[in-house]
């Protein structure tokens, strides 16, 4: 984690006291939802707090099952009561960014089958457009070359996420992961997004359009904003 762990620690223990016994919950990914994830499994040894969750990555499935949480397939759940999740970037409409960790697809799914999507941030993915970040896109494998060319096409400068080897990073889902980037702000991004979903091949966006409810910004003074 890097300079803001402290108000990473902060917002994810605030989210846990959210969580109730008896509920159903969906459990985000990168190091702010593991923040979250860790001060649950804290609630579990101290209170015996007792929920079932379904995780958006391998990555929160472990920690949390390792932690003793009941981590569930998504498939054995009718809907979730909240989704915990956090974000690379968030504007004032709640319009998000996500797909940093390369989770955005599961993400979606669980934070559209929530009663409510909790996302929890520290202040530096406030924005006021977003853009900067650039946008993480899922996009199947198979014929990956032409997808990419098309979305070039579209005039979007876009990339194939590799890993260490400089091999497609894949993703839980044996997908890849393109990154676009923008030389200017977004205005709007539902034209986007459109735009983008429209091209066989790309499986989903990582833009949160209408998702987020409630939103806990964890401040570097330690405080807790929370915008309803
Ligand atoms: C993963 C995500 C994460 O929520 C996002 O990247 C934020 O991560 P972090 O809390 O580590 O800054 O969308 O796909």
């Amino acid at each position: 984690m890097k300079g803001s762990d402290c108000s990473k620690r902060a917002v994810g223990v605030a989210a846990a006291n959210l969580v109730e016994n008896g509920m159903t919950i969906g459990i985000g990914s990168g190091s702010t939802a593991s923040c979250f994830i860790a001060a649950l499994i804290k609630r579990v040894e101290t209170e015996g707090l007792h929920f079932r969750a379904v995780a958006t990555s391998l990555a929160s499935h472990t920690q949390a099952q390792q932690g003793g949480i009941q981590v569930l397939d998504i498939n054995e759940v009718k809907g979730l009561d909240l989704a915990i999740d956090g974000a690379d970037e968030i504007d004032a409409y709640k319009q998000m960014v996500k797909g940093g960790g390369g989770a955005l697809l599961r993400e979606k799914i669980i934070a559209s089958i929530a009663h409510e999507m909790v996302v929890i941030v520290d202040e530096s993915k406030l924005v006021d457009h977003l853009g900067t970040f650039g946008l993480p896109l899922e996009i199947l494998p198979f014929g990956f070359s032409h997808t990419l060319r098309a979305i070039e096409q579209k005039k979007f400068k876009v990339s194939l996420r590799v890993n260490g080897a400089n091999k497609p990073l894949l993703t839980d889902n044996g997908n890849y992961i393109a990154d676009i980037s923008f030389s200017e702000p977004i205005e709007d991004p539902e034209p986007i997004d459109y735009t983008l979903l429209k091209i066989p091949g790309v499986l989903e966006t990582g833009f949160f359009l209408g998702l987020a409810g409630r939103i806990f910004v964890g401040k570097t003074d330690g405080t807790i904003e929370i915008r309803p």
